[in-house]
């Protein structure tokens, strides 16, 4: 029985989902391509692992149609949403709207969503099964940051944006003298 169907569980999948929302994250849409299809989604669930090699990680849910897909192509891309993107972000979680017909550029023959602050381009390295979902470990080959681009945020089930004071000092200090 996976831990997540145990019914001697002593957390409430409720008051987990709860407790996780609490941790505030960037918005990101992962993606991939198939022949001449395209697949997003929208996605906090993601890591920074390992400089050397560089890794990250993304969780997938086993009822995503991403999930087949991403077996599939063994790459994909992870776009950081950037502030103001919010549709964007519910057309990738289910409520697909017309106005984003074609969300995706191309960078190295792989989707990225345009005008997103970063972009990571990852092989699958590893997929390891985690209850309801399964992570993606991926090898990054190619990165395109626009560092004054400020992100979109999640946070207790809503999207928000940092204010603009707190964002240039955080420049300052990030990418003044380097982190991680
Ligand atoms: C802010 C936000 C973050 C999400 N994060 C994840 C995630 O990390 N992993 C996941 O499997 N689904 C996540 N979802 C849900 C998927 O975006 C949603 O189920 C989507 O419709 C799946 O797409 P697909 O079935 O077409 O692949 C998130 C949704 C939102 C709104």
């Amino acid at each position: 029985m996976s831990p997540s169907s145990s019914p001697t569980s002593p957390v409430d999948p409720r008051a987990l989902r709860d407790a996780c929302g609490l941790f505030a994250t960037g918005v990101n849409v992962i993606a991939t391509r198939l022949g001449a299809q395209d697949h997003g989604m929208t996605a906090n669930a993601f890591m920074s692992v390992s400089l050397s090699p560089p890794l990250i990680a993304i969780s997938i849910a086993t009822t995503a149609r991403m999930l087949p897909l991403l077996r599939e192509s063994g790459r994909f891309s992870v776009s950081v949403l950037a502030a103001g993107t919010q549709k964007l972000a519910w057309h990738f979680a289910g409520k697909p709207d017309p106005a984003f017909a074609a969300p995706f550029e191309s960078l190295e023959g792989e989707p990225v969503v345009r005008g997103a602050a970063a972009a990571f381009l990852a092989r699958t390295a590893q997929e390891i099964p985690a209850g309801d979902h399964v992570i993606f470990l991926g090898e990054v080959f190619r990165l395109r940051l626009e560092p004054l681009r400020p992100p979109l945020l999640f946070h207790k089930g809503s999207f928000g944006e940092i204010a603009e004071q707190s964002l240039v000092s955080a420049h300052m200090t990030a990418f003044g003298e380097g982190f991680w």
